[in-house]
């Protein structure tokens, strides 16, 4: 019997993601089927419907559980310096040759982007990051990070850039006392860098089209493991043309690019996942 739960409702998976779509724009249907249908589960539980085909009676007729729906299927873990490794290759390997280049054309932007920021953690330590590797010389450049991501609720609390102790608990002290006020309670990340972060809703699946273009630099971690081949195909593209010549990508720690991009693309560090556009592809 729970079986036939499982395959029935596994059928209706495809009608219930292209409901999804159609009726709020949010796009699941080339994410990776296992998981969604374990995040799907808890949506079931929460709404007390046991398949697929009632749960989409159940978003007929309640509209607002589509938010809820799209919040819950996506995974928004994070933290500052995620893969402390990459973040000390990136700053060894990219920022002297980024800053260097700029310097030789005299061009004072620096253009990064955080594409799935969750609550702003990445963007954030990409910006501390920065300071920390600039220093007195942070004023010269005009520095601006794109953060975005698709769950609203996540870029809320990214926006307000305030972060319980748990969540700063990994932090040499100096990072703490040096880019965050507060303590206890909450600590608030200072003004000088978010100064630096944008944040802005975009659904890396809804367009081919880059919503950003001369990157210098993309951190695109953690968010290539959820989607089907396909669709990671689409997305790195994407992001290749978003970047300027030269430009960094910023995979995350079990992420690659796809074969057509390996080709486009130098390996700067395999295991700190940095990669480069020459322009040669
Ligand atoms: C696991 S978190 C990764 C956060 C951060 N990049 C890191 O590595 O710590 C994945 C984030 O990607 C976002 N996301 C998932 N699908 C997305 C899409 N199609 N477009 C933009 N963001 C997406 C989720 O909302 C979530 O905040």
């Amino acid at each position: 019997m729970g079986n036939t739960v499982a395959e029935h409702d596994a059928i209706a998976l495809e009608p219930l993601l292209a409901k999804v779509y159609r009726d709020s724009g949010h796009d699941f249907r080339e994410y990776k089927h296992g998981t969604i249908m374990r995040r799907l589960e808890r949506r079931l539980h929460a709404t007390g419907v046991r398949t697929y085909w009632a749960y989409m009676k159940f978003l007929d007729a309640h509209p607002e559980e589509y938010q809820r729906l799209a919040d819950d299927l996506t995974i928004k873990v994070s933290s500052f310096f995620r893969s402390p490794y990459t973040f000390q290759q990136v700053a060894k390997l990219v920022l002297p040759e980024l800053v260097a280049c700029k310097r030789k054309q005299i061009e004072r932007s620096l253009r990064f982007w955080s594409t799935g920021c969750a609550r702003g953690e990445e963007p954030y330590s990409i910006a501390i990051m920065l300071a920390e590797f600039l220093g007195h010389r942070l004023p010269d450049l005009d520095i601006s990070i794109h953060a975005t991501d698709i769950s609203r609720h996540a870029l809320k609390e990214a926006w307000a850039g305030v972060y319980s102790p748990k969540d700063t608990e990994g932090l040499p002290s100096a990072i703490l006392e040096g880019y965050f006020t507060g303590s206890g309670e909450g600590y608030e990340v200072t003004t000088g860098i978010r100064q630096m972060v944008g944040f802005s809703y975009f659904d890396l699946a809804s367009t081919t089209k880059p919503p950003f273009l001369n990157l210098d630099c993309i951190f695109c971690c953690n968010v290539l493991i959820y989607l089907q081949k396909t669709l990671q195909e689409r997305v790195l593209n994407m992001l290749y043309d978003s970047l300027t010549t030269p430009g960094y990508l910023v995979l995350g720690e079990v992420e690659t690019p796809t074969s057509s991009l390996r080709e486009k693309l130098e390996c700067l560090d395999a295991k700190a996942k940095i990669y480069k556009k020459n322009g040669r592809g």
